[in-house]
């Protein structure tokens, strides 16, 4: 069975009571039943950290791994160039990194513009809300076969 990694970062806890008007009022549990329903084929890994040093050994483990990654980095994706750093090593060994968000990031504030890691990432969708990681997941299906 296929195994992805859906990585969250700081703050996707939250979700379901964070800025609703934002994010929607579903958690990240909602988020997990509802992938593992529509792709029953994959095994989805689905954590979520607050913490910068966590979220990058979990880049490194997919990268040793060699498995596929669906991350939201949340604010981290605006500053971190040491999760960019990690998700170039994994992107550039050859293995498939999409960086998601519920949100359009370019339709919010200008802090929001620019991620570190979107020129190393190998795709980018954002906007669609839960939908956002749908994609990227029916994208990583669409590779193997
Ligand atoms: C986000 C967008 C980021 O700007 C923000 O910091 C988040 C969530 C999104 O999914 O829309 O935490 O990554």
């Amino acid at each position: 069975m296929k195994k992805v990694l859906v990585l969250n970062g700081p703050n996707l806890g939250m979700l379901g009571s964070r800025e609703p008007e934002v994010y929607g009022s579903y958690t990240l549990a909602d988020l997990k039943a509802s992938l593992d329903k529509e792709f029953p084929e994959i095994d989805i890994d689905l954590r979520q950290t607050d913490s910068e040093s966590e979220m990058i050994s979990w880049v490194h483990e997919a990268f040793k791994s060699k498995l596929p990654v669906i991350l939201n980095a949340g604010a981290f994706t605006h500053y971190s160039y040491a999760l960019a750093d990690a998700v170039a090593m994994h992107t550039k060994s050859g293995n498939k990194l999409i960086e998601v968000h519920l949100s359009n990031p370019y339709a919010r504030e200008s802090f929001r513009h620019k991620s570190t890691f979107s020129a190393v990432a190998t795709g980018v969708i954002a906007g669609f809300g839960f939908g956002s990681y749908r994609l990227a997941l029916a994208e990583i299906l669409k590779e193997e076969k």
